[in-house]
């Protein structure tokens, strides 16, 4: 093992991924993400951001190439594997929100808690939502429905959801994708305080170049391919 494995929570080496069309949106790409680090994965539309962001949360798998998390080799793993793994080490902000409408927000930050602890009582899940939501100062929105929110709010319920289990890693594909420049600059500044006060390690592929400001280690992809850029 060498030292940038050693030091490394996620290890990607070789990784190329050819969709069903021909299109190959990966062409072997090597790196690691470091633990208490906020990885930015920059590039232009098509460039292959969400395709590596998804391969190294276990969401897909590729051609070739191996991922290790944690020293493990997790390249080949069934689903149902790879899901309590997710489960377990990863949280997920996504740019549409993906809050369930028909649930309250409790409920929707709950969920995670609940596949992860399905013996625990109720109640338990209950305190530590409201203490979620209370650090996020969004307490009065626990009985709230997610079309009632404003996108910003929607986007912090989604990074408590996300934080919910305390992962190792959070993922995030272009979270202010569909938030106002205040809220996008909001978000940022969240994800920054949750890095840099409680060491949360992110990883985050997107547009906004904002988030080169809070980026301790930036990925560029242009064509699949990861290309230096000064
Ligand atoms: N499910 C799929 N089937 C076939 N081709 C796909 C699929 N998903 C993505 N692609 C193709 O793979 C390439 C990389 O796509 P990807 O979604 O990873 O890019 P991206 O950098 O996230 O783009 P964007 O900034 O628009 O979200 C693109 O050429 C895209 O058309
Ligand atoms: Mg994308």
């Amino acid at each position: 093992m060498n030292m940038v494995e050693n030091h490394a929570i996620i290890y990607a080496e070789n990784i190329v991924k050819s969709y069903e069309t021909g299109v190959k949106a990966l062409d072997d790409i090597t790196l690691s993400i470091l633990k208490g680090n906020v990885t930015v994965i920059l590039g232009p539309s098509g460039s292959g951001k969400t395709t590596l962001l998804n391969i190294l949360a276990l969401l897909d798998k590729p051609n070739s190439g191996k991922v290790i998390l944690d020293g493990r080799d997790v390249s080949s793993l069934e689903e149902r594997e790879a899901a309590m793994i997710r489960n377990k080490m990863f949280g997920f902000v996504f740019q549409f929100f993906y809050l369930i409408p028909e649930l309250s927000v409790e409920e929707n930050i709950m969920i995670p808690l609940m596949i992860k602890h399905p013996n625990r009582p109720i109640s338990e899940h209950r305190e530590k939502v409201q203490r979620i939501l209370k650090e996020f100062h969004l307490e009065h929105k626990l009985h709230s429905y997610p079309n009632n929110l404003s996108g910003g709010e929607k986007q912090r319920i989604g990074i408590c959801r996300s934080l919910i289990c305390d992962p190792e890693v959070v993922f995030a594909d272009e979270p202010t994708g569909n938030l106002d420049r205040d809220s996008s600059l909001e978000l940022i500044s969240l994800i920054q305080s949750l890095n840099t006060e409680k060491g949360k390690t992110f990883v985050i592929a997107t547009h906004n170049e904002n988030f080169l400001k809070i980026a301790t280690n930036v990925i560029y992809l242009s064509n699949g391919k990861i290309i230096n850029r000064e």
